[in-house]
């Protein structure tokens, strides 16, 4: 399964997002953190923001949102053309109705999990998203401490996932400290927000966590 490193543009220049996209030519994808105060305290950016990088680039665009009404919203930053939307399964009403909508506007349809929530309870609707994010922070904020205690969930999900080509992204947390132990439990999409835009050369630091990955 392939590797790809999505820089989070959280920890980007808000002021500066073309720049810090060009930045990060050389990732695999962008990931874009949509907070509404509500699901987590913090606010960030919604559709016309995600509209206007849609136009300043070419790149996958791998929208995370952390809102607490998905099913009502999540469909239009499919519309808007990102690659893979990803909604919380704590806030979706109705995931299963979700993910095959966002499947049938053409994104990639992502379930992501908080900490404290067990992959077991949803084993049997695996088969209806591409993507499982396992946060290894608590979401909200970027630069916090990963949580090793995730650890044995993203092994367990790897687990349930089978050999099904199903991504397994991990997102809080991961840099050249933790990615190894991501990946050998069988993450294979990360994300990197603090440790990418905080380094000196964010590119040179994306190729640092491809090649750490590749052991
Ligand atoms: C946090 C966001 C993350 C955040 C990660 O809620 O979902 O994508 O940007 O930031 P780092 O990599 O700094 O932990
Ligand atoms: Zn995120």
């Amino acid at each position: 399964m392939e590797t790809m490193i999505t820089p989070s543009l959280l920890s980007a220049d808000f002021a500066n997002l073309q720049r810090d996209i060009d930045a990060v030519a050389n990732a695999d994808g962008l990931h874009i953190d949509v907070m509404d105060y509500d699901f987590v305290p913090n606010l960030t950016v919604g559709l016309p923001v995600v509209e206007s990088i849609r136009k300043a680039t070419d790149q996958f665009l791998d929208i995370h949102l952390m809102i607490t009404d998905p099913d009502r919203w999540a469909p239009s930053y499919a519309e808007a053309g990102a690659e893979s939307v990803t909604f919380h399964i704590e806030a979706a009403k109705a995931p299963i109705r979700l993910a095959r909508e966002l499947r049938r506007i053409g994104a990639r349809a992502g379930m992501a999990l908080n900490p404290a929530t067990d992959i077991d309870g949803y084993r049997d609707i695996l088969g209806e998203v591409d993507m499982v994010l396992i946060m290894t922070v608590e979401p909200g904020f970027g630069g916090q401490k990963f949580l090793d205690l995730c650890l044995p969930k993203i092994t367990r999900t790897r687990e349930l996932l089978g050999d099904r080509d199903i991504w397994l992204q991990v997102d809080g947390g991961v840099g050249p400290e933790t990615i190894e132990r991501c990946a050998e439990a069988g993450a294979n999409v990360f994300v990197a927000g603090s440790a990418v835009f905080n380094a000196d050369d964010p590119a040179a630091m994306v190729d640092l966590l491809r090649a750490e990955v590749a052991g």
